[in-house]
């Protein structure tokens, strides 16, 4: 089989890398790729924006199955495209693709099947949402309806900033057409928790959980990153909880895809804030995580390609899903200054002395023979351990022996 994936990060990296494992699995592509996926796949320059020029190449190429990364084309509806011409693709279409590309959309779908999540309302006029902020109470969540790259959740401890927040998103449009429209939620307590979830059309079968550790620096201060590091399985989800979130969370999600005729297939990330057992769902996302992936697929036994193809097929069962015992952690290493300003073209060295642990590449790139930092997110080092302590020691320890000008890491992922 020819498998092409969409991406250039360290979930990329990740897919590619257990991808390979599949004995079904001849040749891969990877468009655009980076430095450390290029070392089991093909390069192709094509951006991820350029659904077009994707099919293209999956049509001229003979592809077999593509696996879709990240948001943007899925929201831009690629799936629907590789579809029309007749190539098997793996990610929800451009439907599905609603519950990422606006967060209202799912919110009201959140409670139209009474799925526990946080208060809500939805505010296309500024006037109108400056009056009604303080019936959220301080402090208090603002999200841009749209994509945002990440960015567009902003935590406004007291009003000042709230209403500054809601000036830029919704007069400044910092975040263009995304923050026209806007959601203002309650604040939720608690400790996060990603379900990375398969669904199948008929099924939901979550994967193993994780925790993603979304601020810049240790103990949870500065500002909000993509994710600085995971591991997994998450320590709260003991059989209660698990059966607790399968129940109250993903069965329902699950009735209201089928009963709203919404055919998803691929992966559904479930955002959950957990807090004295109880799980409200924060966001989705229609598409794996990044940096969960790195951890999570370490810990896959099972043919990802075959449960690929099941999902499209929508026959996948839960015995198809099966996890190491072993815990694993990611630690993601970032550009100085990231996720403000940060510069690129730093030389990565200490690559090589790195032991049993794996180095996905987030934001990397060739130059002049060397491997260069070319993004935030740069590397993201995982390993796995008995424990989650000793996962951790290990994805530290190499940590530890690379370099680059700027590097800055967390030092409490997991702990
Ligand atoms: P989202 O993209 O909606 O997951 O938001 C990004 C991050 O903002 C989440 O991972 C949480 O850390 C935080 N967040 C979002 N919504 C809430 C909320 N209602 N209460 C507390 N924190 C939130
Ligand atoms: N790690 C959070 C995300 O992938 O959106």
């Amino acid at each position: 089989m020819k498998v092409l994936v969409i991406g250039s990060g360290g979930r990329e990296h990740a897919l590619i890398w257990k991808i390979k494992q599949s004995p079904k699995v001849t040749k891969i592509f990877c468009a655009p790729g980076n430095a450390g996926i290029q070392e089991l796949a093909t390069n192709v320059d094509i951006p991820v924006e350029d659904i077009k020029a994707l099919a293209d190449f999956a049509v001229s190429e003979g592809i077999d199955l593509t696996v879709v990364g990240p948001e943007i084309p899925l929201v831009a509806g690629i799936t629907d495209e590789f579809k029309a011409r007749g190539l098997n693709v793996f990610g929800p279409d451009k439907a599905c693709s609603e519950f990422e590309g606006s967060k209202a959309f799912t919110k009201k779908f959140l409670y139209k099947y009474e799925i526990p999540t946080a208060k809500y309302k939805e505010y296309t006029n500024l006037s109108q949402a400056i009056s009604e902020i303080d019936t959220f109470g301080y402090p208090v969540v603002i999200k841009a309806d749209g994509l945002a790259a990440g960015k567009g959740v902003i935590i406004a401890e007291e009003k000042e900033t709230a209403v500054k927040t809601l000036k830029d998103m919704m007069e400044k449009e910092v975040f263009g057409e995304s923050g026209k429209r806007i959601v203002i939620e309650e604040f939720l307590e608690g400790i996060e928790a990603s379900i990375l979830c398969f669904v199948d059309g008929n099924k939901i079968i979550p994967m193993e959980s994780a925790q993603d550790y979304k601020r810049a620096f240790d103990q949870d201060k500065g500002p909000n990153t993509g994710g600085m590091g995971t591991y997994s399985p998450n320590r709260l989800f003991d059989s209660e909880l698990n059966k607790i979130t399968k129940d109250e969370i993903l069965q329902p999600i699950m009735e209201g895809f089928i009963s709203e005729g919404l055919d998803y297939r691929g992966v559904l990330f479930v955002g959950l804030m957990i807090k004295n057992n109880v799980p409200k769902v924060l966001e989705f996302n229609v598409r794996f995580g990044d940096p969960e992936t790195e951890s999570v697929l370490l810990r896959l036994e099972s043919d990802i390609v075959e449960i690929f193809q099941k999902v499209i097929a929508g026959n996948l069962e839960e015995s198809d899903l099966k996890w190491k015992e072993e815990k694993a952690v990611c630690v993601v290493l970032a550009s100085g200054g990231y996720p403000d300003k940060y510069e690129k073209n730093k030389e990565i060295t200490g690559l090589a002395d790195v032991k049993n642990a794996v180095v996905f590449h987030c934001g990397t790139k060739c130059l002049d023979g060397k491997v260069v930092t070319n993004g935030g997110r740069v590397l993201a080092v995982t390993a796995i351990g008995n424990t989650i302590e000793e996962a951790a020691d290990i994805a530290y320890e190499n940590a530890g022996k690379i370099y680059f000008e700027g590097m800055q890491y967390r030092k409490d992922i997991s702990k």
